[in-house]
């Protein structure tokens, strides 16, 4: 077991570059088998979530060749299974996504269903239910989900929920589906619309992504094409907060300003100074945070992602702050280990009070999850003391080279794997 040590209290100051948005990665991987010719996926975050979704792909028999750390080369010609196994699941879910691209392109899918995780249940009724409007007969069996069609059928349909990932799913389905498929109430993440732009780069007819209506007009095949994948807003916004609390001067390289406009509002709201430009933002922030409200809601809205990130600035602001969780159940247990350093937290339901504290003390916490994590280490550097941290492996799904983008930015930070090396790290920092 790994652990990150950090002695905190360095602002952070520098230039970050921002890698590729693990979770549009995900799913354009999943996508891209869905043509037997040859497609070249560049701006790929290398994270242990890429790496897993790489597996579970060539494991169905695609050809996988990884030409370097950003860039794939992804060939589906040769796939000669349609299964995808419970291990790759239980690592990532979002190997989920092979269920819509396998029925699409073949019209037979079986994926292990996946469980609830660590922030909530997550069921997946609505890409269930996409696929069954398209005409597929779906049945769980055996803790798998068995999807089959002869035809898949263009359908007019209406999530219950906004979800992310049913948009996805569904609409990849429906990319090779006979006729006109029409979604409403989808989700209009960022992630969507790159999806869908991958989709009809090999040749979907994909119109409407990043509005509430999705129309696909199905297509008989797709073809080879090259596809370089969107920033990662969230490694954006959780390297903005750690600007933000180590009272630092950040600027995100190779952004999309616009995917991060809530995330800079909320940076805006507790008193941070804000400068955009074309590829990039600067983040600012010079003496004590102020208090805030906020809640997560689906994209344009403030992400859920991103709770954790503002939670950690709020817990260290003047004033009274809440914090609203609208998106998923069981996003608050970064909260408990952050109280471990001083924070002064009351969480009731899906929504917590916080009252700013000047300082956190360093303390031995462990990461909850991906975002949790990621936000504790951020924590951690605005602590005067030396903060260890647990169960790093969440982190390293989904950032890529974490503490090497921290160092270069004056953060302390190493990665440990034994109480030996963690005693060597305190005794060198003093
Ligand atoms: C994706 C992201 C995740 C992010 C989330 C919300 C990936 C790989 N993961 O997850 O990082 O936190 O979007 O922005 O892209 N729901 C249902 N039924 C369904 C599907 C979802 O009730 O069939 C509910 C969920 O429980 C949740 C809400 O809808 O309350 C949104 O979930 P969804 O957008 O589907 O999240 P994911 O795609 O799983």
């Amino acid at each position: 077991m790994e652990q990150y040590v950090i002695k905190g209290g360095n602002p952070l100051v520098g230039e970050v570059e921002i890698s590729g948005a693990k979770n549009a990665a995900l799913a354009i991987l999943a996508a891209a088998i869905m043509t037997d010719e040859t497609v070249l996926i560049e701006n790929l975050p290398d994270v242990n979530d890429i790496n897993v979704m790489l597996e579970a792909i060539a494991g169905i028999g695609a050809t996988v060749q990884r030409v370097d750390r950003h860039k794939v080369k992804i060939n589906g010609g040769t796939i000669t299974d349609f299964n995808i196994e419970y291990d790759y699941i239980k690592k990532i879910r979002a190997s989920y996504y092979l269920l819509g691209a396998l029925l699409g392109k073949y019209g037979r899918a079986e994926v292990a269903l996946p469980g609830g995780c660590n922030i909530g249940s997550r069921p997946i009724d609505q890409h269930l239910k996409g696929f069954r409007a398209l005409g597929a007969e779906v049945d769980i069996e055996h803790g798998k989900i068995v999807a089959e069609s002869d035809h898949l059928r263009g359908t007019h349909l209406y999530f219950d929920v906004v979800s992310v990932g049913a948009t996805i799913n569904v609409m990849m389905a429906a990319a090779m589906a006979d006729g006109l498929t029409i979604m409403e109430n989808v989700a209009k993440e960022p992630h969507v619309v790159d999806v869908a732009n991958f989709l009809n780069s090999i040749g979907a007819n994909i119109r409407g992504a990043g509005t509430d209506v999705i129309k696909i007009r199905g297509v008989d095949s797709l073809h080879k094409s090259e596809y370089s994948i969107i920033p990662d807003q969230i490694e954006a916004g959780t390297f903005m907060f750690a600007a933000a609390v180590t009272k630092g001067d950040v600027t995100v390289l190779n952004v999309i300003p616009k995917h991060l406009d809530a995330t800079i509002s909320k940076l805006n709201d507790i008193g941070c100074e804000i400068e955009e430009f074309d590829d990039a933002v600067r983040v600012v922030a010079k003496g004590r945070l102020r208090s805030t409200q906020v809640k997560t809601l689906p994209y344009p809205g403030y992400p859920t992602d991103m709770q954790p990130q503002i939670g950690v600035a709020l817990a260290l602001a003047k004033g009274t702050s809440t914090i609203t969780e609208s998106i998923f159940e069981n996003r608050f247990k970064y909260l408990d280990e952050l109280a471990r350093m001083g924070a002064v937290i009351k969480v009731e339901g899906n929504s917590a009070t916080i009252e700013g504290v000047e300082k956190f003390s360093g303390a031995r916490i462990s990461a909850p999850d991906l975002r949790a994590g990621a936000a504790l280490c951020i924590a951690g550097l605005a602590t005067d003391g030396v903060t260890i941290i647990d169960d790093i492996e969440y982190i390293q799904r989904g950032y890529e080279k974490f503490e090497e983008k921290l160092r270069s930015l004056g953060g302390v930070i190493e990665r440990t794997a034994s109480e030996k090396e963690i005693q060597k790290f305190i005794l060198k920092v003093g």
